[in-house]
């Protein structure tokens, strides 16, 4: 008996509610486009056998077998099947059904159905990869209880809102071995993403292997570079996984490593060294040379051949002009050639490289700067400045990809990503206009991570992104996103992704083996300074540190985040809920205690130092709070020089140190408020 009658979420928004309900209990992300939910369930038990038919690539045997190897390391079943292979048997307990081998390339069928029932699971899809899909679905599927662990009989049938749904991860501003990407590559694949931009280049470094211009890896990049062959095992490892990879490598500005050894294609003469600041530099490839369109070919030639996929990026941001004009022969050339600006000038530019890549068969990509009035319709732009240029570059026939709203390295709440739609009813496109939008991506810009960091800027807010890139576009509840995020978070773990452990690991390390809960109850409730702040905060470089409190703490801290949910909800309601006013005292009790106890470990770990006012500001308020609570009790209200006192208190409280921020003052600030009126 059906449970629940079929819900298409896009057509029966009344019932949202029930298939939130359901979702929470299913902790699928992304929502699948339609999903039924039955009674019954399959049982999982040690002769669970999986079997894959229509498929001759031994691609999607190999995502057989790890989903089997998941399955049996999160339920330690000693399964008795090892490999699924093209000789194994053809039927089995779990039947995956494909037609055909998809091609890791833009618009590829994604789509995929499953059912699951008492007896038997069946995936079927039109292409392998909408297969892998589906697996992934069935991993998030399964549950337990006191009989053991099983998959809830459902009827599915998804595919994603949109072709392009990527992750930029930035390798050149601080390098990411190969390790890095691929364990991110699984977290992609976990959350349904199907890009890896691949920001290979800036004026930090050169990350890639150059046959044809060898300086260019061996002297703009410390040595920290993938070879060729490198190259290839990523790309190989995210087509097995359905993931495109696209190289971006960003040109005429942010290109000062190229010139450490190719500084004659440069605007100036140089010399140079590989940039170890952070911000938009002044190094430019020089348009107006013959020679600039001749390495270009060259060099394009080469990464054609090596990155299969059909799109390249160009990069083509914050090119500031100022070498530009300082050159002499570029200035001629834009009088020679009726170039009035050097928007144009860059145009041009663009043009000239639009030629190379087409030789080589590529597609070009770039940031909206790259749009000018006269840009070729064949262009992919990403918009990153504003929703502006997304909306005015489908209204005018462009391709486009939107990552404004999608900077994962700016340590914005999961929510701004999560709502952050790239095609809503108010940009009023037509149906043809909006077929242009292809998705987005959300960036990883490396200037504040490191290998050890990296995966916690990117998980799990990115899952976020790819759940808005892949549901349906009514798919908007926050709360409960968190909370299915929340699990999908935990298991990412098993992919070996890091977020996780290297929070302890770091406060571990921070307090220098002394006990962290102290030192994790305070960075429990900061967050490093968002958007641009921490950079004008003080200076940062490629080699300074990124170990400290702000490097452990992470955006969109959860207990912080739920300690303002509940006050908000205690004062909406009246401010008599007495389990809510419990629980809000317990916080501070908590917060009230925590500094003594930290300051002992600061006092043996100087590395703490920068942090220990906001520790002591963290008492101060929770007091502050305990008395705010102690006068709502009483039904007393704060005399008004006392209320004076108090926000001056709050006030310093949210003054950053060590550029992170406490996150617990504002709802304090609104007890006070409260308490006052
Ligand atoms: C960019 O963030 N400069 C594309």
């Amino acid at each position: 008996m059906r449970t629940l009658v079929q819900i298409v979420i896009a057509l029966f928004v009344t019932f949202s509610y029930l298939y939130a309900e359901s979702t929470v209990k299913l902790n699928l992300l992304p929502v699948p486009k339609q999903i039924e939910l039955e009674e019954g369930a399959f049982r999982l038990n040690e002769d669970f056998t999986m079997a894959v038919r229509g498929s001759e690539n031994q691609r999607l045997y190999r995502a057989a077998t790890r989903t089997l190897r998941r399955l049996s390391n999160r339920t330690g079943l000693f399964f008795s099947q090892d490999f699924i292979t093209p000789q194994s048997e053809k039927t089995g307990d779990f039947i995956i059904q494909v037609n055909r081998t998809g091609q890791i390339k833009l618009h590829e069928d994604e789509s995929y159905t499953l059912d699951i029932n008492n007896e038997q699971i069946s995936l079927s899809a039109e292409t392998d990869i909408g297969a892998m899909r589906g697996l992934e679905t069935v991993l998030q599927l399964m549950q337990a209880d006191a009989e053991g662990y099983y998959f809830p009989s459902v009827h599915i049938e998804d595919a994603p809102r949109f072709p392009w749904r990527g992750l930029l991860i930035d390798v050149a501003r601080h390098w990411m071995p190969v390790e890095v990407i691929k364990r991110n590559l699984d977290g992609i694949a976990a959350a349904k993403m199907n890009v890896l931009h691949w920001h290979l280049t800036e004026d930090q470094g050169f990350r890639v292997e150059c046959k044809t211009f060898p300086k260019l890896h061996e002297l703009g990049s410390d040595g920290f570079y993938y070879t060729q062959a490198q190259i290839k095992e990523i790309i190989d490892y995210a087509a097995d996984r359905g993931i495109r990879v696209m190289p971006e490598f960003d040109i005429p500005g942010h290109s000062t490593s190229w010139f450490v050894g190719y500084p004659e294609y440069a605007s100036q003469p140089g010399p140079y060294t590989v940039e170890r600041k952070w911000g938009i530099m002044d190094p430019a490839f020089n348009p107006a040379r013959a020679e600039t369109y001749e390495f270009f070919d060259a060099f394009f030639k080469e990464m054609s051949d090596l990155f299969p996929d059909d799109y390249i990026h160009i990069g083509g941001d914050e090119n500031n002009g100022i070498h530009w004009d300082a050159n002499e022969e570029i200035q001629q050339f834009k009088r020679d050639n009726n170039i009035k600006d050097n928007h144009e000038l860059q145009s041009y530019f663009n043009k000239r490289l639009l030629n190379i890549l087409q030789k080589y068969d590529k597609k070009m990509v770039g940031w909206d700067e790259i749009l000018q009035p006269d840009s070729p319709k064949d262009i992919v732009i990403q918009s990153w400045r504003g929703k502006e240029s997304l909306i005015h570059a489908a209204k005018n026939g462009y391709q486009v990809l939107l990552s404004n709203g999608y900077y994962i390295d700016l340590i914005q709440p999961t929510d701004y990503h999560y709502l952050n739609d790239p095609l809503t009813e108010d940009m009023d496109l037509t149906p043809e206009q909006a077929q242009f939008i292809l998705g987005g991506e959300a960036t990883m810009w490396a200037e504040f991570v490191t290998p050890e960091i990296i995966d916690s800027r990117i998980w799990p807010r990115t899952a976020a992104i790819a759940e808005r890139l892949w549901s349906p576009g009514d798919v908007r509840d926050v709360e409960n996103m968190y909370d299915r995020l929340e699990t999908f978070s935990f298991r990412l773990e098993e992919l070996a992704l890091q977020h996780e452990k290297n929070y302890l690991m770091m406060l571990r390390r921070l307090t220098n083996n002394r006990p962290t809960e102290p030192l994790q109850t305070l960075v429990d409730v900061v967050e490093p300074l968002k958007i641009y702040r921490r950079g004008q905060a003080r200076e940062f470089t490629q080699h300074s540190p990124y170990t400290r409190v702000m490097d452990a703490a992470r955006a969109d801290q959860k207990v912080a985040r739920e300690f303002r949910a509940l006050m908000e909800q205690f004062l909406a309601d009246g401010a008599h809920n007495p389990e809510m006013a419990e629980k809000i005292r317990q916080h501070f009790y908590l917060w009230a205690k925590n500094h003594s106890q930290l300051v002992d470990i600061i006092e043996v770990s100087p590395i703490l130092r920068e942090i220990e006012s906001l520790s002591e500001d963290l008492q101060k308020i929770s007091l502050i709070g305990l008395e705010l609570m102690d006068a709502l009790t009483a039904g007393e209200k704060i005399a008004p020089d006392r209320g004076e006192d108090i926000s001056t208190v709050l006030k310093a409280a949210k003054k950053q140190r060590g550029q992170v921020e406490l996150q617990v003052v504002e709802p304090i600030e609104k007890l006070l408020a409260y308490v006052s009126k």
